[in-house]
């Protein structure tokens, strides 16, 4: 499966369909082998962007250039791509080996080669046993593998992946993420993976491209997304943020959870005075007992919910704003609902933004 790896580049792709701007001059580079997740909320031009790149539709303007071609006149059948949707869009009537094969037929590979090429594949998606199952036997999981092993086939110089994952449970689901990114780094294959699932992107993907009505707010290395948003929309999207209002102070510092915090880059640019929204992550806070000490803020903890190795409680602060904290689950057993708390802020810097700025998008 030696192959050289293609580099993509979406220049300025603009895609309107009357009055909405679906795409809005999107810029989007992948390099060769990268795997990059399109994160944002539904109806903002991530199905479209991907439609556009394998040639399904056209551009109002712009460009497509990949492995350094302009393709933005090739139509679909010629540009080399692999696609998997959301939906499975296997061949009922065809066994697993038999759609796998099928992309190979179309190029005009032998019938020994297509079916020993099938088999490798299946083989490579953990299906090797399941190779002359009909679809209507398959559980989605096992669909949706025979569809990526059909997608990767052809040896495409992208591959392209429509919300794969949002039609199966959610254990299945990290399950073949997973298994996606090992045979995409094994096969080094250029990847443009969309979801609106942020903990799915983040997992998944070299760097992630946020999108938010047709443009692309912030591209950045999952890391730095989370801790450096670029805007209001990024922080609010990406992750769960407290978020906490506070005071620039003289020394430039803001206080937050009783605790004096540097302001971190990425900052909205705010005055000495003004007003500012901290958005303080919920693992960067702790909490101490109220008869422990006196350091940080009071409050009581209205609720716990367990997620396995963590637990995130939830402290109505005495000033009578709610707090999200998670902490291991160890830890967390001392504190049940009613527990008499003071929260810390367990950073040295903080983002902070105009106090306008922030939607507030879950919780
Ligand atoms: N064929 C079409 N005709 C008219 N409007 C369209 C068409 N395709 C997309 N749109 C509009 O363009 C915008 C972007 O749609 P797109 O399907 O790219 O969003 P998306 O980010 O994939 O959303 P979702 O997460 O719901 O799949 C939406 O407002 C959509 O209604
Ligand atoms: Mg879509």
């Amino acid at each position: 499966m030696e192959r050289t790896s293609t580099g993509v580049e979406l220049r300025n792709l603009r895609r309107t369909f009357g009055p909405v701007v679906a795409l809005d001059n999107l810029n989007l580079t992948l390099q060769p082998g990268e795997l990059i997740a399109l994160l944002g909320p539904s109806g903002c031009g991530k199905t479209t962007a991907l439609r556009l790149l394998a040639g399904l539709d056209q551009p109002d303007s712009g460009e497509i250039v990949v492995g350094g071609k302009d393709i933005t006149a090739v139509p679909a059948s010629k540009r080399n791509m692999g696609m998997v949707f959301q939906s499975y869009s296997l061949f009922p009537n065809l066994t697993a080996a038999e759609n796998v094969a099928f992309g190979l037929r179309v190029r005009r590979v032998s019938k020994s080669e297509r079916l020993k090429r099938a088999a490798e594949l299946l083989e490579l998606v953990g299906l090797g046993e399941q190779r002359d199952r009909y679809p209507h036997a398959m559980s989605g999981g096992q669909a949706q593998r025979v569809a990526l092993a059909r997608a990767i086939a052809v040896q495409p110089d992208v591959l392209l992946l429509d919300e794969p994952l949002s039609a199966l449970d959610a254990k299945v689901r990290t399950q073949l993420r997973d298994e996606i990114r090992r045979l995409q780094i094994e096969v080094g294959i250029t990847t443009l993976f969309v979801t609106h699932d942020q903990e799915e992107a983040m997992a998944i993907a070299d760097r992630v491209g946020v999108m938010r009505a047709g443009n692309l707010e912030q591209l950045d290395l999952p890391a730095v997304l989370y801790a450096r948003p670029a805007t209001p929309f990024v922080a609010s999207f990406v992750g769960t943020n407290n978020v906490l209002p506070t005071t620039v102070e003289p020394n430039g510092t803001v206080y937050v959870l009783g605790r004096a915090l540097a302001v971190a880059a990425g900052s909205d640019e705010l005055a000495v005075g003004q007003a500012a929204n901290a958005l303080l992550r919920p693992e960067s806070v702790s909490l101490g007992h109220r008869d422990g000490g006196t350091d940080g803020v009071a409050g009581v903890v209205s609720s716990t919910s367990f997620f396995g190795s963590v637990t995130r409680l939830t402290v109505k602060l005495d000033a009578g704003n709610f707090i999200l904290v998670d902490m291991p689950s160890v830890i967390a057993r001392d504190f049940s609902a009613g527990a008499e708390v003071l929260a810390r802020a367990m950073t040295n810097e903080v983002v902070i933004q105009h106090q306008e700025a922030v939607a507030l998008v879950d919780e």
